[in-house]
């Protein structure tokens, strides 16, 4: 019996020197010290069948050597539950000298780009932002502007229709309206805001994007006109550009024009995107009708004024050579990103 406890306590004491991890090291625990199939409790078990004389010295040498293996198996337990602890340190170290990973940064739409730009040029020639709402009446839409019920320029504009009398506004010269109820001239308004048509292609879309100008004043002429355009657009497309006022009509100016660029693609010598004329129209323009300054009770023998309309997208396409409406409104990352 003493030889076999001596080489017992040699077993565990490698054993448990031999534990890398506090899974096996309770198993251990359980091997030798467990209450009902330890190996010391069958021991001490055994001890009944020893004579008599022998049992004190061999209880006292059990007890010694289980006190020994718990011992061994305590500090075995401190050190490999503080070796986890420093390899977990080690593992979850943040290393703060490491270079941090940029957030994306958002940009610009070329619209909203556009947009901003020409609404910064006209404010610096002393014009005012105003707005008005994009469900608008048929009232203001039409015939505010002195475009009766059944004059053919409502068939210019295809329609997105609410009810019988509410609509999407097909324009942004209602607000021209809107504005001249509440306000007396002088008047320098800018109205930058989104349009609906039934129309898509390339170079359609049903929402788009204008800016409507208004400027009524005692003594404003077509050369104020011609001026504060011609000033636009060479802020817009560059002073080199060329710029040309051809005879239009549009029922709420009278006399009206649109005006034109020299081609941005071929500088004026004709090509596809011009139709071989060398000329790109960019909006349009007119004096103020007196039919409508009657219709917002306006003095048009005290004022006169000029208008203009231009669409967003239209410049926005001329200006960053872009062929194909639809990319505005497809959100293509790669499309977006070159701006
Ligand atoms: N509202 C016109 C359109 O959408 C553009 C326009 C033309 C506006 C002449 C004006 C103007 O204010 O005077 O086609």
């Amino acid at each position: 019996m003493k030889e076999r406890l001596i080489s017992l306590m040699a077993e565990a004491k490698n054993e448990i020197e031999e534990t890398i991890s506090l899974e096996i090291l309770e198993n251990l625990r359980i091997k030798y010290l467990g209450r009902k199939e330890g190996i010391f409790t069958q021991l001490l078990k055994q001890m009944a069948n020893l004579p008599f004389q022998e049992r004190p010295e061999t209880g006292k040498l059990i007890n010694e050597i289980k006190n020994k293996v718990t011992q061994l198996l305590e500090e075995k337990g401190t050190t490999l539950k503080s070796k986890g602890k420093a390899q977990k340190l080690s593992q979850e170290k943040i290393d703060i000298t490491l270079p941090g990973i940029l957030p994306e940064l958002g940009k610009l739409h070329p619209i909203t780009k556009t947009l901003k730009e020409i609404i910064d040029i006209f404010i610096r020639l002393g014009f005012q932002v105003a707005e008005g709402p994009e469900i608008e009446s048929s009232y203001y839409n039409f015939d505010a502007l002195n475009i009766p019920s059944h004059h053919p320029a409502r068939d210019m504009h295809d329609t997105f229709y609410v009810s019988q009398d509410i609509i999407l506004r097909t324009h942004t010269s209602p607000v021209q309206i809107r504005v001249m109820e509440k306000q007396l001239p002088p008047l320098r308004i800018i109205v930058p805001g989104r349009v609906y048509r039934r129309d898509a292609d390339i170079s359609h879309s049903p929402m788009f994007h204008q800016v409507e100008g208004l400027f009524v004043d005692e003594q404003a002429t077509f050369s104020d006109l011609k001026g504060v355009l011609s000033t636009f657009v060479h802020l817009i497309f560059g002073s080199e550009t060329e710029v040309r006022f051809r005879p239009s009509f549009f029922p709420f100016t009278e006399p009206s024009a649109e005006v034109d660029i020299a081609c941005v693609i071929c500088a004026g010598t004709g090509c596809g995107v011009c139709k071989y004329t060398g000329w790109l129209e960019i909006l349009g323009a007119g004096m103020v009708d007196p039919e409508v300054f009657k219709i917002v009770n306006y003095d048009s023998t005290k004022y006169t004024g000029f208008a203009f309309g231009l669409g967003v997208e239209r410049i926005a396409m001329l200006k960053y050579g872009i062929n194909n409406i639809r990319l505005f409104f497809e959100n293509d990352m790669r499309f977006l990103e070159q701006f």
